[in-house]
Order: C-alpha cells, then structure tokens, then sequence
C-alpha cells in the first residue's frame, strides 16, 4: 500500500484535531483511501512552545522544509491569516503538491487567484473546513446539488457568536463573559473581533456565494453588521415577537445580480434556523429542484474542524490514486459482520 506524505502548515486548534483524527481513525481511512496517509513535517511559529499534541513528524519554524520536500505531495495549510499562508499555497503549487486549507480570509479575498494556482499546476485546492466546521456544505453546493439553480442561502454560519447569543438568549449571560469562553473553547478567531463583528461570517458567506451562484464574490461585496450592539432588551424584545436574535448570513438571488448580507436579524421560532443553538451552524438552502434543504452541525472547534479537512485530504489521496491507477472506483468495506436475521 502507498504512503502519502502530508505537510502540516500549523499545529493549533485544527492542525491538533487533523492529527488526532488521522490517528485515532487511521484504519478507516487507510481503507477509504487505499494508503497510508502520515503526517512527516508540520510548519509551527514557535518551536519552543508547549504541544499538547505529539506524533511521528518533524517540527519546524522553516517552510521551505516543508513545501520543498519531494516526498511530501499534500500540505494543509492550517496557520490562517492572509500572509504567509497566501506565499505559502502558491509555492506549494508550484512544487508540484495539493493543497487543503481551512483559510476563509484567504479565500474570501483571493480564492480566484489560488484556484487559477492550482489550476495551472494540474493540481487540487480543497476547502471544506473553511465553512461552518465540520458540515460538509461545499461539497453539497459543488456537488450534490449542482443540478439545482439556487434561489436562496441562508446560514448561521459563525458558531462565536451563535454561542454568545444562544447564552445571552437562554441563560441571560453577559456578552463578554461568554466571549472569552468561546476563545478558551478554541471557537473564535485569533482576533475575535472578526466573529462578533461580521466579518467571519462574511468571509464564509463570499465562499457559499460564490460557489452557489457560480460567481466571483468577494468579503468586500458583503455588506456586514455584528453583534456588538445586541442587548438584553434586544433580545427580551424578540421573544416577545415569538422570535430569536441570530447573526444571519443571507445570499440571494436577484433579476440585477446577487445579495449578500450579514447581520443581526429576527428569526421566527418557526423557522428552523431559530432552533439553531450554542457552537451549532446551519445552512438553508433553496435550490428550484430539490427545494428546501437545511445542513447543520458544530461550526467551529478542533475536531468537527479536523473532520472537514481529513475528509479533504481523503478525497485528495484517492484522486491522487485515481490518476496513478484506473482501477480505484471500488467503495472497500470493512469487514464487518452484518446481520439480516434475527438469531
Ligand atoms: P491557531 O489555533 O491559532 O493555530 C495556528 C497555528 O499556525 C499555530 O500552530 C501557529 O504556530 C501556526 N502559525 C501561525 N502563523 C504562522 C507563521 N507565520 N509561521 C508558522 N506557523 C504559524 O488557529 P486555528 O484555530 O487552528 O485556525 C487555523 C485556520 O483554520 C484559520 O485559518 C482559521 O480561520 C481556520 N478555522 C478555524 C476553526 C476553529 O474552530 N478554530 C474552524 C474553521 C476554520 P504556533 O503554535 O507556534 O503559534
Ligand atoms: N471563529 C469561527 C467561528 C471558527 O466561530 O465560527 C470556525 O470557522
């Protein structure tokens, strides 16, 4: 069985939780991917800080350990930021590797660019993780409902935020105290700001926009409004009106072109987007065929994070096999006892 070789471009909250489930799931996914994937060099900031993680791999402050070893043929850019990580995809292009990010503000802003990047290189751009976690809503947009012209997104789509009003909604909790929870939770950005003022949100809504509407959408096309400004009364005020306060984020199509919108925003308990509660995301859909669809699952975190970008690398891996072999359309099983009957 082969091995392929991925480098790490950082080690926090989703590079630990990329190498936690490529460990603890390692036998399913070698049989889902027919080879041994293996984590051999992760690219960190500062190699004297404490690592509640550990592993087979080298560590090292220097990229070009990274994106210049011939053996590696995927990097997974986990460090976030626009640069270096924008630098760093672009060589990791031209060195012949794949590439799986989970950057939303780089794709936000220069997503055209990296695609047009890996396009040239004859090489794969995958970005499942950079949207709402851990469900799986690019490749439903790219794929499973690609037959559909869409009308409507509708998404909870920061699960910062989503936190701190479901705890001020339901617990009468103060803003900033569960703010620096959700950061000791690993939920919010580096600079949280990002969450509670729209622009997380923004960035991920430019993506889904993007990809729904087949057009080039950017976070500056997004017009953008946070929480900050939400109070109690606010919120009293909603629930008398039978409703609840969540930061939406609303792409839609028009006769001159496409909305797209976040902020603050009433929904009705009748809508399914209201019951949306804590670190949860949810994306509604309204595609002409299928109608409407809701995908929902946790938005942020190491693991539901991680899943997004394994899951990525598995599809990387079996194009990678599918190019060195035709024989790779099988679905392998485990060999698992199946029962039909009752004994
Ligand atoms: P994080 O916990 O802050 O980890 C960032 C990692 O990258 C750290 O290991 C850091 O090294 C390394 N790093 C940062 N800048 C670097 C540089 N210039 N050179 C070398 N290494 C560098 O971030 P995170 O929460 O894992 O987020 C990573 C990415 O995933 C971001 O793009 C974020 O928006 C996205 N994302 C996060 C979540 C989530 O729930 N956290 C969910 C979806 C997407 P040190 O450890 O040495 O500091
Ligand atoms: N800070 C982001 C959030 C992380 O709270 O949704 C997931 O993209």
């Amino acid at each position: 069985m082969q091995i392929v070789k991925i480098g790490l471009l950082g080690l926090g909250t989703v590079g630990s939780g990329v190498i936690q489930i490529l460990e603890q799931n390692a036998n399913d996914i070698q049989n889902r991917s027919q080879s041994q994937i293996k984590v051999s060099k992760v690219l960190v900031r500062n190699l004297k800080a404490p690592r509640s993680i550990a592993g087979d791999f080298t560590l090292t402050d220097q990229a070009a350990d990274v994106l210049s070893d011939p053996d590696i043929s995927i990097v997974v850019e986990v460090m976030g930021g626009i640069e270096p990580a924008k630098t760093y995809i672009l060589e990791a292009f031209k060195q012949g590797k794949n590439v799986v990010t989970a950057n939303k503000d780089l794709l936000a802003l220069h997503g055209q660019e990296l695609l047009d990047a890996a396009k040239e290189a004859g090489k794969d751009l995958y970005f499942e993780a950079s949207v709402a976690g851990g469900i799986p809503i690019i490749a439903a947009l790219k794929q499973s409902l690609a037959g559909n012209r869409i009308s409507e997104v509708l998404g909870i789509i920061n699960g910062t935020t989503n936190y701190i009003l479901t705890a001020m909604t339901e617990q009468g909790r103060d803003y900033q105290e569960v703010l620096t929870e959700a950061q000791e939770l690993g939920y919010a950005e580096a600079d949280p700001t990002a969450d509670v003022d729209g622009l997380d949100a923004a960035r991920k809504l430019a993506i889904l926009a993007s990809i729904a509407f087949n057009s080039r959408v950017t976070v500056n096309d997004v017009y953008v409004e946070g929480i900050a400004k939400i109070t109690s009364e606010d919120i009293a005020y909603a629930r008398e009106l039978n409703s609840t306060i969540k930061l939406l984020a609303v792409a839609k199509a028009q006769a001159d072109g496409i909305e797209v919108r976040v902020h603050p925003a009433f929904v009705p308990d009748s809508h399914p987007l209201a019951a949306v509660s804590g670190v949860f995301n949810a994306i509604y859909v309204v595609g002409d065929a299928v109608g409407e669809t809701m995908f929902y699952g946790r938005g942020a975190g190491s693991l539901p994070t991680g899943s997004a970008v394994v899951s990525d690398i598995i599809q990387v891996v079996r194009n990678i096999n599918a190019d060195s072999t035709a024989n790779i359309n099988c679905t392998c099983y485990n060999e698992l006892a199946i029962k039909s009957e009752q004994d």
